[in-house]
């Protein structure tokens, strides 16, 4: 099933948004040009994970040239801190412990939306009346979770 979470022009590089999917709290992240989709719900004790920080390795190429890596990205609970990479749901805690559930995010074009409608039914008598319609078109594009 395809999610509809917003028009990507409302959605600006570091915002998080969290959607409600059939009794799923999930977090959409932007992070530059690239979308992450991840349960709102924390493994260890079901903390609202998607509320905690986004991090990043700190890196260095060389002395004094220290910078934050975007890959791989994690999230933190803000509970207890457990960390959790944010494109795959991977645990950071011990290998027994479960990772959570992730999901993918991306953008697609608003006319491609379309052909993801319901079909309209097709039982109906027309009537004799006519009202006056106008032709529509999407033209943003839109961030799309694939649950
Ligand atoms: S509930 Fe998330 S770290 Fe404990």
């Amino acid at each position: 099933m395809r999610v509809v979470v917003a028009p990507v022009s409302t959605f600006p590089d570091g915002e998080r948004r969290i959607v409600e999917v059939g009794g799923r709290s999930i977090g959409v992240f932007r992070v530059g040009e690239s979308f992450y989709g991840i349960r709102n719900r924390c493994p260890h004790q079901g903390g609202p994970l998607c509320l905690g920080h986004v991090l990043g390795d700190a890196v260095a190429d060389a002395p004094g040239q220290a910078r934050v890596s975007s890959d791989p990205l994690r999230i933190a609970c803000p509970w207890h801190g457990w960390e959790y990479d944010l494109d795959s749901g991977q645990s950071f805690m011990g290998g027994a412990m479960a990772g959570v559930r992730s999901y993918g995010a991306r953008i697609e074009p608003g006319g491609s939306l379309l052909d993801s409608l319901p079909a309209r039914p097709t039982e109906r008598v027309p009537g004799p009346y006519v009202a006056e319609t106008f032709e529509v078109r999407v033209e943003d594009a839109y961030v799309v979770l694939e649950v």
